[in-house]
């Protein structure tokens, strides 16, 4: 069993973008709560630059990656248009996810299988650029081995189903949606893949995935900026980290009584 990677917490902006813009003025920013979600301990930001521009705008994008002092993970469509704002934008990493105007959020994984003399280019200009690129997919295993033909260095697990049925009490959906993704973690990290996830966490949700040892990152957004309402954001991002820390010890400890047992035999 390989060791245990340390976990990182990608905190999404675009819903204090969606405050500010419900009011049409400058505040809230999303550049402060980026920050402020850094200092309290975030290892980088994700904000999605939608078509519409319904939350993020271009300008926000350009000062996240001027101010920010850590990674910038800019999600975008794989359009012409967000491909050539992305490559001047230049930041750490692009998450490219599919994009329907009328939908509430992202709401399925991107087809990378059909998708895939699109996706080839694309991926290779944004590596040839020195920007990471992750796919944002669902836990499906023909979309798993696609993602590694198109040469992405990086997946992104759309959780968002397990989440949902969690949240509802579906214990069979959630119990079927949960394999799911602990099979396609452990194929996506077989085909060399890095594995990150997504869509819907909360605390209790994120807990439970980060004792998947696969999962090297977890991007988070509409939860965490809801219980900033309640508890602040800095204490939203500490509450979400500690979370995280309890699942990942439970992985520690799995993989310590694997070696243990390996040695006993
Ligand atoms: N990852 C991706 C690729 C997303 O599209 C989203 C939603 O914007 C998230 C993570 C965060 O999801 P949520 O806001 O539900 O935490």
């Amino acid at each position: 069993m390989p060791p245990v990677p340390p976990l990182r917490l990608g905190v999404n902006v675009d819903h204090v973008a969606t405050i500010r813009n419900a009011r049409g003025i400058d505040k809230p920013d999303p550049v402060r709560a980026a920050k402020l979600a850094i200092e309290a301990g975030a290892d980088g930001i994700t904000a999605h630059l939608r078509e519409d521009r319904r939350h993020i705008r271009d300008e926000d994008m350009a000062r996240l990656r001027a101010e920010i002092s850590k990674p910038l993970n800019f999600e975008m469509a794989v359009t012409d248009e967000m491909v050539a704002i992305a490559l001047k934008t230049k930041p750490h990493a692009v998450c490219l996810v599919p994009e329907r105007r009328q939908e509430v959020t992202t709401e399925g994984g991107l087809d990378v299988l059909g998708q895939h003399n699109r996706l080839v280019p694309v991926v290779a200009r944004f590596t040839d650029a020195g920007v990471r690129v992750s796919l944002f997919i669902g836990a499906d295993p023909a979309q798993i081995e696609a993602a590694a033909r198109v040469g992405a260095p990086v997946i992104e697990i759309h959780v968002g189903a397990w989440c949902e049925a969690i949240a509802v009490g579906d214990r069979a959906t959630a119990d079927a949606e949960w394999q799911r993704i602990v099979k396609a973690a452990a194929l996506a990290q077989a085909a060399g893949l890095e594995v990150h996830a997504g869509h819907g966490l909360d605390y209790e949700t994120a807990e439970i995935i980060s004792s998947l040892p696969e999962i090297a990152e977890l991007n988070i957004g509409h939860f965490m900026i809801g219980e900033a309402v309640f508890v602040g954001l800095a204490q939203s991002v500490r509450d979400m980290r500690a979370a995280m820390e309890r699942g990942r010890a439970r992985a520690r400890t799995a993989a310590d009584q694997a070696k243990d047992h390996a040695q006993t035999k």
